[in-house]
């Protein structure tokens, strides 16, 4: 490469990566083929619009590449429709709202501190100066189940027209029968955002919010589903010509968000990436990722017993997916912010969290929030699991022992040369 500044920090950062161990839940590492795709020459190509009725001309390959795409994420995830060209997890959330809602409408989400993510109606986001957000959450902290009575209860007042299944930092499932209930019951869209665990959907290890009667669902393409950096919208209903305006009726869902992705939010597709989206969604239909994504749940459900083993307090005392909420602030006296310093000092990468009703403020929280996507992806073993337990352990007992956080860092940086990456 000429520019010898930014080839210096690409292969710092690759390093980086090959000499620690990714902990935060919502990354990955993507195959050869997904970055060789990413970097293929469809990132010259203009092509506004969909398959079949571009803007511009020379679509040949584009338009082939793109129903490719589409095809392959209707049939992993079970839908009538896929809108492949949203650019991340953000703005997927906003087409949905926009495609379905006026100015003042009402969304009933998770609440935010037990796990509900920022595009869920957080003060001071666009979706949160246009629309109303009512909130449900848990109702027991040490299950982690959500008070569904009190759902219902606000659902019946507020009557959300979109009620929204998702988040970034829970561990646990949750209920897609009883959301659609009250969904039906108070005439809601039921959506699911899925950015975290579409992976463990599509492997088949986590439920499927469509068998239950929800009518679409965003995810981002990189977290488990270990794609490139994108989003998706999947959608139930009749598919038609997305240039073309139709009623507001559910039935016409997957018409009115492609009409709101373009021209409503975006315009030219990243083809390049859309070309890694096919790749990896290719990827994820194989057995292979089937095998992967068991390991996944096993990793984590072995990670978080030699956590809690460590005197390390989880949230909700396990999990039932991919990710783990420690209460920090409670098991070792100071905040998620100094933990993650700590870690990411000896190699081990993750980040604070805020956790359920947290006394401490957002910007220096409680929590710490880890995972197994990564690791698992290096080729970690439930056997590994005790010994990243202990480094968190042994590190956090001892933030402030620089002899000692070096130790534990050379040990860390040994043991992640020996796994790869893709
Ligand atoms: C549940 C959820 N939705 C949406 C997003 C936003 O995705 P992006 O960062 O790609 O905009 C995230 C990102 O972490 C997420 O966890």
């Amino acid at each position: 490469m000429q520019d010898k500044t930014v080839a210096k920090l690409i292969s710092a950062e690759e390093k980086r990566q090959r000499e620690g161990l990714e902990l935060i839940p919502s990354e990955n590492y993507v195959s050869q083929e997904v970055l060789q795709a990413m970097g293929s020459v469809f990132t010259n190509k203009y092509s506004e619009g969909y398959p079949g009725k571009r803007y511009y001309g020379g679509q040949v390959n584009t338009d082939a590449l793109e129903q490719l795409a589409i095809n392959r994420a209707k049939a992993l995830f079970h839908s009538d429709h896929a809108n492949v060209q949203s650019n991340s997890g953000a703005p997927a959330n906003e087409a949905v709202y926009h495609s379905w809602l006026e100015p003042g409408d009402t969304i009933m989400g998770m609440e935010l501190s037990h796990g509900g993510h920022l595009t869920h109606g957080r003060p001071g986001t666009i979706s949160a100066k246009l629309f109303n957000f009512v909130r449900y959450g848990i109702k027991d902290i040490e299950t982690g189940e959500i008070d569904y009575d009190q759902m219902l209860e606000v659902a019946r007042q507020t009557k959300p027209k979109i009620i929204l299944a998702g988040f970034s930092s829970y561990p646990r499932e949750l209920n897609y029968a009883k959301f659609a209930e009250i969904g039906a019951e108070v005439g809601a869209v039921l959506m699911a955002d899925m950015a975290h665990i579409a992976g463990l959907i599509a492997g088949g290890v986590l439920k499927n919010p469509f068998d239950f009667g929800f009518h679409v669902m965003t995810t981002t393409t990189h977290k488990t589903l270990r794609g490139p950096r994108g989003a998706m919208i999947l959608s139930q209903g009749t598919v038609s010509n997305p240039l073309k305006a139709v009623d507001k009726t559910i039935a016409n869902l997957p018409t009115l968000i492609d009409r709101t992705v373009f021209p409503g939010l975006q315009g030219g597709p990243h083809m390049h990436i859309i070309a890694a989206k096919a790749v990896a969604l290719y990827e994820a239909a194989q057995p292979e990722f089937k095998i992967y994504c068991q390991q996944v749940l096993a990793n984590a459900q072995a990670l978080s017993s030699e956590l809690m083993s460590n005197g390390i307090k989880l949230i909700t005392n396990g999990t039932d997916n991919h990710m783990m909420l420690a209460d920090i602030y409670s098991s070792f006296g100071f905040d998620g912010s100094v933990a993650e310093q700590t870690l990411d000092r000896i190699g081990l990468t993750l980040n604070k969290n805020v956790i359920p009703d947290d006394p401490l403020p957002p910007y220096r929280p409680s929590g710490i929030r880890l995972g197994t996507p990564a690791i698992t992806t290096r080729g970690l073993k439930v056997e590994h699991m005790p010994q990243i337990a202990r480094w968190i352990k042994e590190a956090l007992d001892s933030h402030n022992d620089e002899t000692k956080l070096d130790k534990l860092a050379h040990e860390v940086k040994n043991f992640a040369s020996a796994f790869p990456l893709p």
